[in-house]
């Protein structure tokens, strides 16, 4: 006998072998009423979830939300209320990338927060850029697809991506942080995250304000040369879930201070910028940083694929003081996530423990595959005579806005100043400093190198003398010139 506690049948009965199949004498055929052997084998085949469609390989840890500042002039939110600590998980991620693919590969990196709240689990799916590609969720699955793989021969293709990004000049300014070094963090430790979107915070007035989070990375921000990135590509795949989940084993744990820019309500209807555009950022100049506290991660999952990989985020998950704004992209979000995930993990995705929120739930969705909490013998349908409570809000909603008009197909009426390129042409300028700049020009051009034909290659040209006519210049001049250095990876997006 083994010391150690023999197994157990799913059924939790004494297992009779782990090693040995039952068969007929020592070299006969195996047996079906093995039932160990079939459970086993069965449920081998069974023990991967569909992997995310974008955001498929990243990793994550739980830490604590502290609310350092009195910011309840603009939100009531419990969270965000002076001193309040809330439990949290975060999850970073590559956009583009299956599961296994490097995690140092040219992309932007997803920053997904979950907090569970007193009054419910709050969600925030953001990015380490505070922009993106499109403004309109329609163009979103079209957009992650040129990213992805070609149909025929299942691989990447520059050709692809460039002629989706040019046919959409909306996505310059995202471009041009992905082409620059916030496409090669060295860590997710070393990173910003943004919550990107306008979100709308409630106070207890009532009164209204838009707001957009920015997290700074206390560690500081490092970034990757494309070598680097490259070589470790080839030598630790894992290289940044390693560095997160062997940084908190040391006890080093890594904090961000979350900021907000707060727009009064009534700015929005006149501001020069599209305030709900999903592409553009807000001078800080006209909304400057208010601080709100810190995010520290402390705790390391127990299990990736209990607490990481079933995990279950949504923008949509919002919390009393917090609510959505006229940006469709983010109204598009809204849906996506939860739909996602009940193809993803299951109908009843959100009684894991990992997605379960700390508040008692009340909630009229019923049964369905793996439904384990239930509302015992207690009324199933609202409203009803049996003393479960349901929900009765009518009249305006709190988090709501004026919207009016005919029904259309359209881009969002124009502002005097929200053009594609002039944010884009700023950061290049302004923001970039020459090395920076002679990088950005080296990388795109290396990548339009990449396999990258007429008519898109003109138009990518085009597109970078948009934004900047000498950037433009020089990254045509080394294409002409075949001299750029090709960055070996996948440098696609998502
Ligand atoms: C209309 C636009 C978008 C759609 C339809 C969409 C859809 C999705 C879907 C279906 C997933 C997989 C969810 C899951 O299986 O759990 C996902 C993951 C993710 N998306 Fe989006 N997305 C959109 C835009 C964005 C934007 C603008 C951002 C950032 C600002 C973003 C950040 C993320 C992140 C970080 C994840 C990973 C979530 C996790 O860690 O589990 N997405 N997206």
């Amino acid at each position: 006998m083994s010391e150690l506690p023999a197994s157990t049948t799913g059924a939790g009965a004494p297992a009779p072998s782990d090693r040995n199949s039952l068969t007929i004498g020592p070299d006969g055929p195996i047996l079906l009423h093995d039932v160990h052997f079939l459970e086993q084998m069965a449920h081998f085949n069974r023990e991967k979830t569909i992997e995310r469609q974008p955001h498929a390989k990243g990793s994550g840890a739980f830490g604590v939300f502290e609310t350092t500042e009195d910011v309840s002039a603009y939100t009531k939110a419990a969270l965000f209320q002076p001193g309040a600590k809330t439990d949290m998980l975060a999850r970073f991620s590559t956009v583009a990338g299956e599961q296994g693919s490097p995690d140092t590969w040219r992309d932007v990196r997803g920053f997904s927060l979950k907090f569970y709240t007193d009054e419910g689990n709050y969600d925030l799916v953001g990015n380490n850029t505070p922009i993106f590609f499109v403004r309109d969720p329609m163009k979103f699955p079209h957009f992650i697809r040129s990213q992805k793989r070609l149909p025929a021969s299942g691989l990447r293709d520059n050709h692809m991506q460039w002629d989706f990004w040019t046919n959409n000049p909306e996505s310059a300014h995202q471009v041009t942080y992905l082409m620059g070094e916030r496409g090669l963090p060295r860590t997710w430790r070393h990173m910003n995250g943004y919550g990107s979107h306008t979100y709308m915070w409630i106070n207890a007035r009532g009164e209204k304000f838009w707001v957009k989070y920015h997290f700074h990375t206390q560690q500081g921000m490092k970034f990757f040369s494309n070598d680097e990135a490259s070589a470790m590509s080839g030598t630790d795949a894992d290289f940044h879930r390693r560095d997160l989940f062997e940084a908190i084993e040391r006890g080093e744990h890594p904090s961000w201070i979350l900021s907000v820019q707060v727009m009064p309500y009534e700015d929005a209807k006149t501001y020069r910028i599209n305030p709900f555009d999903l592409t553009k950022t807000w001078p800080h100049a006209d909304y400057p940083l208010i601080r709100v506290g810190t995010m520290t991660l402390n705790r390391n999952p127990e299990n990736f694929f209990a607490e990481i990989e079933q995990a279950a985020f949504s923008p949509g998950n919002t919390v009393p003081g917090i609510g959505l704004s006229p940006d469709k992209m983010l109204l598009g979000r809204a849906f996506a996530y939860n739909d996602a995930q009940r193809n993803r993990i299951g109908a009843n995705f959100h009684q894991l423990p990992v997605n379960q929120p700390k508040v008692k739930v009340n909630s009229y969705m019923f049964d369905g595959p793996m439904a384990y909490h239930h509302s015992g013998a207690a009324p199933v349908y609202a409203t009803n005579s049996g003393g479960r409570p349901w929900a009765d809000d009518t009249g305006p909603v709190d988090d709501g806005w004026e919207a009016d008009g005919a029904m259309v197909r359209s881009a969002y009426t124009p502002r005097s100043n929200d053009d594609d390129f002039t944010q884009p042409g700023i950061l290049v300028r302004e923001v970039f400093d020459e090395a920076q700049r002679a990088a950005l020009v080296n990388q795109v051009a290396g990548s339009l190198l990449g396999g990258v034909r007429e008519p898109v290659l003109s138009r990518a040209f085009q597109y970078w003398k948009n934004v900047d006519a000498d950037v433009g210049a020089r990254i045509e001049e080394k294409v002409r010139a075949g001299s750029a250095s090709r960055p070996a990876e996948g440098m696609g997006e998502g």
